[in-house]
């Protein structure tokens, strides 16, 4: 047990998948693992263990925002012995250079956030994935022939906004898209000497206002999905 996640010692994987979303790790388990037992529920935030392949693996949802990821991965790594976790999420392109249902590995996560600062006394405003994760998603992905763009992505704390202007961090870094969790997950795992990466599907462009559709969503994740599937069972 830790303050946030309610499960027993010792039921929860080495390697993890976090989505942001708790029906998502559920859809997750339910699909993809066999054997899968629901091993906390605090706060609706469902945590499941189960095997790929042969390979216990553990799901669990991040909550949205570095305040919230911060949370879970920091508990994760510190009194569960989790050694790697892969984020999975969603992201919005800054520019048409991407598009719907690309699949990101993020190679640097740039943001304005205080998290790194306060938490850890890691100064820089852009952080890189920690330990092997990354490199072996790039591998993964290049042994199936899956189109997978390493690139820099901004952190944000903001989801609606007055402008749409490109913010100072995001070309400081040359950022092709945004999203809200990586630069928590990246502190905590620098900080603590485990791996962490990030694997993003493209599911807004935002010059052109284009989304994936609420009943596309499900299915256009897949891909991603199984790319990290296949690739926790190898760290
Ligand atoms: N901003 C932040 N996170 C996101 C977005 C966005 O526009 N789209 C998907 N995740």
């Amino acid at each position: 047990m830790s303050i946030h996640i309610s499960a027993a010692p010792g039921s929860i994987a080495a390697t993890m998948l976090m989505p942001g979303d708790p029906l998502r790790a559920r859809l997750i388990a339910e699909h993809y693992l066999t054997d899968a037992e629901l091993v906390s529920q605090t706060r609706n935030v469902y945590f499941y263990t189960g095997y790929y392949q042969g390979h216990r693996i553990s799901v669990g949802a991040s909550g949205m925002g570095c305040a919230s990821i911060g949370i879970y991965s920091y508990e994760l790594y510190t009194q569960y012995d989790v050694q790697n976790i892969i984020r999975i999420g969603t992201c919005g392109a800054y520019t048409t250079d991407r598009q719907l249902y690309d699949l990101i590995n993020v190679s640097l996560s740039a943001s304005e956030s205080s998290f790194a600062r306060f938490a850890w006394d890691i100064d820089d405003d852009a952080l890189l994935p920690a330990g092997n994760a990354f490199a072996a998603l790039n591998a993964v992905a290049a042994a199936n022939g899956q189109q997978l763009i390493a690139a820099p992505v901004h952190c944000s704390d903001i989801f609606y906004r007055k402008t749409t202007d490109l913010p100072a961090i995001a070309a400081k870094h040359a950022c092709v898209a945004v999203e809200m969790e990586a630069f928590a997950l990246f502190a905590n795992a620098q900080h603590l000497g485990k791996t962490a990466a990030c694997l993003l599907t493209v599911s807004d462009v935002l010059p052109t206002h284009e989304k994936i559709s609420a009943d596309q969503r499900e299915q256009s994740l897949t891909p991603m999905i199984e790319l990290a599937l296949a690739t926790a069972i190898g760290l």
